[in-house]
């Protein structure tokens, strides 16, 4: 099998490319030229971009397979130093300058060395986060915030976390907790222990599920949110939890439209939720800058192995983020 190949000079800006649709042996670095600045466009150093499942759907065939869109940039969340911006910019936070330290969230083509993204996509990094901790923290954020808004889930809930040892169920059990429910969480039992430690109660998925959590929940639950996209997750979820509304699924699109339940984010018939994820971002960094929400990163790449992260993401059992660096 062909791996990423490095046709870049060192020092030069370089950015991953799929140059076709297939697995991870069709992504490529290549040399770029620096990019140029657009109004309210900022430039960044990239310290450590994020990788999510999203990011290998991209050239899998999963959202299609357009010759014309090849080749494809990929990455979506970022973490850098700003290089150059006009005076005067501001950003969501406030005014933003050449040197600080930012997140980028939503970025476009965060594989890279450098990146050119709009001011209103940088946040500033919390100092309590590391580079890879940083590019990790906005989509398993602001996907778990919308998750647990469009569910209402507070004080007194009980809901179930599908797919809870990922990026995203991380963020929900972590943000769940914060908001004062009971969690349960599920995932393979070499899992558990770290999910107690962030504060649910864990249960292995899989057979039996719904009697396992009915044990740990005898007065009932209250909300779910499937993070997995399994039918055994919507099964248990509609099986639980009496009002439909409160059952939210990022993944499971089709079964969402036959069960009555919430799609959530960019599938079809799904609500992007694009002000709530856009206004989570300051307080999801406000809530790690303060310790109260951990951003776990499981392994970290050079960005020259990007297919090796690929390999490992299209897995679908890490546990937390996994993070390239330049
Ligand atoms: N709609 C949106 O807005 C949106 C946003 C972000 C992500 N997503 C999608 O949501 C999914 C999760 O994303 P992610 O970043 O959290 O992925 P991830 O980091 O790869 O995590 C996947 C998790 O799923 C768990 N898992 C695997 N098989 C399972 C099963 N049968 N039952 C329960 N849990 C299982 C794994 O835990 P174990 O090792 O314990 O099995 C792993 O921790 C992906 O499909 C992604 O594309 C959608």
């Amino acid at each position: 099998m062909r791996s990423s190949r490095t046709v870049v000079e060192p020092g030069m800006p370089a950015v991953v490319v799929a140059t076709g649709y297939g697995g991870p042996e069709v992504l490529s670095m290549v040399e770029v030229p620096t990019p140029e600045l657009g109004p309210g466009q900022a430039r960044i150093a990239v310290r450590a971009a994020g990788v999510n499942p999203a990011d290998h759907k991209m050239y899998s065939g999963a959202f299609g397979t357009d010759p014309a869109a090849l080749p494809l940039r990929l990455g979506l969340e970022a973490a850098g130093v700003i290089t150059a911006v006009e005076p005067g910019a501001t950003g969501p936070a406030g005014p933003v300058a050449v040197g600080d330290e930012v997140i980028v969230y939503r970025a476009s083509g965060a594989y890279a060395t450098e990146i050119v993204s709009p001011v209103q996509s940088l946040l500033p990094k919390p100092a309590s986060l590391d580079w890879p901790q940083a590019a990790g923290l906005m989509v398993g954020g602001v996907t778990a915030w919308h998750c647990l808004a469009a569910t209402a889930v507070g004080t007194g809930d009980t809901v179930l976390v599908h797919g809870a040892a990922g990026g995203v169920g991380i963020m929900a059990v972590q943000l769940a907790a914060g908001r004062g429910a009971t969690v349960i969480a599920t995932a393979s039992p070499g899992k558990h222990a770290f999910l107690r430690e962030l504060g649910a109660v864990p249960v292995a998925y899989g057979n039996g599920l719904a009697d396992r959590v009915r044990e740990l929940a005898p007065d009932g639950v209250d909300a779910a949110v499937d993070l997995v996209g399994t039918d055994e997750a919507v099964d248990v979820s509609v099986a639980l939890v009496t009002d439909r509304a409160r059952i939210a699924t990022i993944a499971a699109f089709g079964r969402a439209q036959q069960e009555g339940i919430k799609a959530l984010g960019n599938g079809p018939g799904a609500d992007p939720g694009t002000d709530i994820r856009t206004a989570a971002r300051l307080e999801l960094a406000r809530l790690a800058d303060e310790g109260k929400l951990r951003v776990v990163v499981a392994e970290t790449f050079p960005l020259a192995s990007v297919a090796d992260a690929h390999r490992l993401i299209k897995q679908g059992h890490t546990a937390g983020k996994i993070a390239l660096l330049p």
